[in-house]
């Protein structure tokens, strides 16, 4: 039956709870994906289509790592597709790549399951000669993933966590308050919760340091045509899947994001509860 599959789920992880790591064979994808980039998958055809960040490629074997957190029905569902089995579609890579070129220091803050987005950044600005700082926090120890990843292409790396299991007790912002006020930060980047974000972009102002953050709206076809993830940047209406991910925190809209976030929290619990039973 599996003859039929075209993309296989070559590895599955447990990487904490509800958060897991799957390397899907996509060849042509793992080709052609940069720092930045996202794919969207449906496990069969009936399926809902969800993007995900590409966190790491393998060009030569012909796979792409996801991460995702289980958030809901069809999150729940992928995370019972066991290696050998396979999904039925996967386009990508989309969305514009990260302007990665050596801007000197950079700080690199990500938040929770977020930090499977930041990941390629931080990768690509180290090999690009960038001096990285790197910040990543957390509920708790068990939920900072990725660490080991990120401090081998960090010249530092700062952990947070709300509950002080690990690292620093406190937010991703102390942090970075920290850093700005010992570093000539050029650049920087926050990807993590919206709220997350926001008070990512007020820091990073305070101290003129321009900051990009990565926007995940809802998407539906990632080609810019059905407006499900619109956004208003800079006074004008921008397409996340097209024209970002990423963009300029101080010029995102963050209380229309904020809301447009919540719309359809009524009709995913919904979804969730008939997938329960
Ligand atoms: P979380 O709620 O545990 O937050 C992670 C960290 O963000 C916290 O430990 C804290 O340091 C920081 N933080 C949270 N609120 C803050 C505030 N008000 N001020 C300063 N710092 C704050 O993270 P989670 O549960 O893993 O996050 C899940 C969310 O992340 C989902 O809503 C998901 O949509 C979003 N997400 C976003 C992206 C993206 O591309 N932007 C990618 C994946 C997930
Ligand atoms: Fe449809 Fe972006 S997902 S326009």
């Amino acid at each position: 039956e599996w003859s039929e599959i075209l993309f296989k789920v070559l590895e599955r992880k447990e990487l904490a709870p509800t958060e897991y790591e799957i390397l899907v064979e996509a060849p042509r994808i793992a080709s052609k994906a940069q720092p930045g980039q996202f794919v969207i998958l449906r496990i069969d055809e009936q399926g809902e289509r969800i993007p995900l960040t590409v966190v790491d490629t393998d060009k030569e074997a012909g796979w792409v790592r996801l991460i995702f957190q289980v958030i809901g029905k069809s999150t729940a569902q992928l995370a019972t597709v066991m290696a050998g089995e396979g999904l039925s579609d996967i386009v990508g890579p989309l969305g514009k790549a990260t302007d990665i070129e050596n801007y000197g220091t950079v700080l690199l803050v990500g938040g929770g399951v977020g930090i499977a987005a930041l990941f390629p950044i931080v990768k690509g600005l180290k090999e690009a000669g960038n001096r990285v700082i790197t910040v990543l926090g957390a509920k708790n120890k068990e939920l900072l993933i990725l660490k080991e990843e990120c401090a081998e292409y960090s010249d530092e790396l700062i952990l947070m966590t709300d509950d002080g299991s690990v690292g620093q007790k406190g937010l991703v912002t102390q942090a970075m308050e920290e850093v700005f006020q010992r570093e000539t930060i050029t650049m920087a980047w926050a990807i993590g919760p919206s709220i997350m974000m926001k008070f990512c972009t007020l820091t990073a102002q305070k101290y003129d340091v321009p900051i990009y953050v990565s926007l995940n709206p809802i998407m539906i076809d990632g080609t810019g045509m059905c407006g499900g993830c619109r956004v208003t940047v800079a006074d004008s209406i921008k397409f996340a899947c097209v024209d970002g991910p990423e963009f300029l925190g101080e010029e995102v809209d963050w209380n229309e994001f904020v809301n447009r976030m919540q719309q359809y929290r009524p009709e995913e619990v919904l979804a969730n509860e008939r997938y329960e039973k």
